[in-house]
């Protein structure tokens, strides 16, 4: 008798599929990233990508209230400010729009959701790096550290339960937790993007934030080419006391993630960033991809690489598709 081995018989009706089904996606495991812009008085689409905006201070509030009505597990808020100057000095400032809009979703949603907060100089330099310049024009690593860890007090201060470094700037992660545990935040959590690549995939998130960089931030985030420093960066953030650590992008980067998570003692996340979401955005609305199957799978894609938690823009929206069932 040939063929004596049949995998097909595990997956023969759907009763017996979902009895050996090995990952799954619920609401809790996902994180939505959120844009607040200071001096709108209406929420402002982001052509690039359609069907996330850029909220008001009470369009934000709205739809923070939502999505956490869909279960989402967290939020990740980015500020967009109306003035910008050479220190990002709006990201330090208590009133500025980020620390502000949080100090609102704090008040409006309390322990119901993980709040996160984007801590890093670009939306609030006027030349949209991640850190101050010397004159020369490079990034002043270690000065751009001083600021990093004020802005995480402020985040703090203001709600954040967990703070977000995306600078790649060498040392974040430990600057960050001496100057929380100094003020009296040891409880503040710090998820390390710890492997941030130099991606062609951010690019609809540059228009998000109405980015002022030119070139590039190839000095500081990783070459799409390098697989192992991936895990440098990540032993790095661990020893530095990061609490959970990321990789980003993600769909381009599996192996990545797949790596990182099997050395990682903390939970591992993963960003399906602004050019991931346009991708499939575009060709569903072509009629080229089933959406909702389509991000589903690309979700549990990602779980199944090793990530505990996925920050998406598809978030509430995929916690709603999820609720109930456990597809995917
Ligand atoms: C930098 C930052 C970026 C993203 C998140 N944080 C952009 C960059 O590094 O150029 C990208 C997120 C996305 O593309 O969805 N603070």
């Amino acid at each position: 008798m040939y063929p004596s081995h049949r995998p097909r018989r595990l997956r023969r009706n759907p009763a017996v599929r979902r009895l050996v089904s090995e990952t799954s996606v619920q609401p809790r495991h996902l994180v939505l990233p959120m844009f607040v812009r200071e001096g709108i008085d209406e929420p402002a689409p982001i052509p690039s990508m359609p069907g996330v905006v850029q909220h008001t201070r009470d369009s934000l509030r709205a739809a923070a209230a939502e999505a956490v009505e869909a279960g989402v597990g967290g939020l990740m808020l980015f500020g967009v400010p109306a003035e910008r100057d050479a220190t990002g000095s709006g990201a330090v400032d208590p009133d500025g729009v980020l620390n502000a809009a949080l100090r609102d979703l704090s008040a409006d949603l309390g322990d119901d959701a993980v709040l996160m907060a984007d801590l890093c100089l670009d939306e609030f330099t006027d030349h949209g790096h991640c850190g101050v310049l010397r004159p020369d024009g490079t990034v002043d690593n270690d000065r751009t550290l001083q600021l990093y860890g004020e802005m995480g007090v402020v985040q703090a201060q203001s709600g954040a339960h967990v703070v977000g470094p995306s600078g790649m700037m060498d040392g974040q992660v430990g600057v960050i937790r001496e100057s929380l545990d100094a003020t009296g935040f040891a409880d503040t959590a710090i998820l390390a993007y710890s492997a941030k690549y130099a991606s062609a995939f951010y690019g609809p998130f540059r228009d998000a934030v109405d980015s002022q960089l030119q070139g590039d931030r190839k000095t500081y985030q990783q070459d799409p080419a390098n697989g192992r420093e991936a895990l440098r960066e990540a032993d790095l953030d661990l020893a530095e006391g990061a609490d959970m650590v990321m990789v980003k992008p993600i769909m381009s980067y599996l192996d990545v993630l797949r790596d990182v998570a099997g050395v990682a003692d903390v939970p591992v996340a993963g960003y399906q960033v602004s050019g991931e979401y346009a991708m499939i955005e575009a060709a569903a609305a072509n009629g080229w991809l089933d959406r909702e199957r389509t991000v589903l799978e690309s979700l549990t894609s990602i779980r199944r690489a090793g990530a505990d938690v996925i920050l998406t823009y598809w978030a509430a929206e995929a916690a709603r598709w999820l609720r109930g069932g456990d597809r995917a």
